[in-house]
């Protein structure tokens, strides 16, 4: 009844933003990412009657889970699929901080639905696996499949074809980097869940957001399997800054951004200007994710340092699916 396993965070290259099914987390539009070596959650779950409640330690905080908690909702669904009632002890570990909007969800969720699974025997592969994890977070779903994954948004209504898979291993293009460039520590005030509810709501130009999303899709998914790196780059870039617009337009304006991350932006600009190959994406929080090869990661990340605002970068290069370990956390 104990298992581990360990799960990487994932950065969109085109973003998810907006659900027609908030209780199964069915996406508006499919997403592509990279799911990213160096930004990992190792979590190690027990099932026992000997537990009276369920409990949480995220690197060495315990807490307990309390019933209106997004986290209990999807351990009970995994629990009323195996047919037990056992709580639970959780332990995880981050090799990255986890407040700071760094797809922490995605790593945390992939990482405890893939560990619980096995714990209760249920020897999912890899699409129900992914299907599964998609309940916890939507973009968790991503962070199942190594390298280079692509969710399908899916047509039916109870989900069945809504996962993600790999569209190209982490060995396909190794020279891939992402720097995940922190400028701030904070939680953000509105999560990505409540912020695309309220775009996907009240913002005018969602439709336009969603007409355009199959063709970067198109793109980047081709321009994945040809090594084109500006076209990659450049595509996500502009995805980004879509789905940003639509953020800034809803009612009230959801503004993610603060001085740092235009700081970034403009340097990002100029550097171009010189001819760096340099591009940037940003979630649903302050931090900047730049875009660019290895070739060029020791230039830009020097560069990065020196910039006002920034605390750390993280580099991170086409990571693993998830896997599971025999050493466990406790
Ligand atoms: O799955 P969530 O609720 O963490 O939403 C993720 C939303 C974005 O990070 C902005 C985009 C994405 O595809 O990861």
């Amino acid at each position: 009844m104990k298992a581990t396993a360990i799960a990487n965070a994932n950065i969109a290259l085109v973003k998810y933003w907006g659900k027609r099914d908030k209780k199964l987390f069915l996406p508006n539009n499919g997403s592509i990412s990279m799911t990213c070596d160096g930004m990992q959650t190792k979590t190690t779950i027990e099932f026992s009657p000997d537990y009276d409640q369920d409990t949480l330690t995220i690197n060495n905080d315990t807490e307990l889970i309390k019933e209106s908690d997004d986290l209990k909702k999807h351990i009970d669904l995994i629990r009323s699929i195996a047919g037990i009632s056992d709580k639970a002890k959780i332990v995880s570990e981050t090799n990255f901080p986890v407040a700071a909007g760094l797809a922490s969800s995605a790593s945390g969720y992939a990482a405890l639905t893939a560990a619980a699974t096995k714990a209760l025997g249920m020897d999912l592969d890899e699409k129900a696996l992914s299907i599964l994890t998609r309940r916890g977070s939507g973009s968790a779903c991503r962070s199942i499949c190594e390298g280079f994954v692509e969710w399908y948004k899916g047509t039916k209504e109870d989900g069945s074809d809504s996962y993600a898979e790999s569209i190209a291993g982490k060995n396909h293009w190794p020279e891939f980097r992402m720097i995940a460039t922190i400028v701030s520590e904070a939680k953000k005030k509105v999560s990505s869940r409540a912020g695309m509810a309220q775009t996907v709501e009240t913002c005018p130009y969602y439709k336009d957001w969603l007409a355009t999303v199959d063709n970067d899709l198109e793109t980047i998914r081709n321009g994945i399997k040809k090594k084109d790196f500006i076209t990659v780059a450049e595509t996500a870039e502009y995805n980004c800054l879509k789905m940003h617009a639509t953020m800034i337009t809803t009612k009230p304006p959801i503004i993610y951004w603060i001085p740092a991350t235009m700081e970034i932006i403009n340097n990002v600009l100029l550097w171009r200007e010189e001819g760096l190959h340099v591009y940037y994406t940003i979630d649903a929080g302050p931090q900047v994710k730049i875009i660019c090869l290895e070739k060029d990661v020791e230039e830009i990340n020097r560069r990065l340092l020196k910039l006002n605002g920034v605390i750390k970068t993280i580099i991170c290069k086409p990571g693993d699916g998830v896997k599971f370990t025999n050493k466990h956390l406790f």
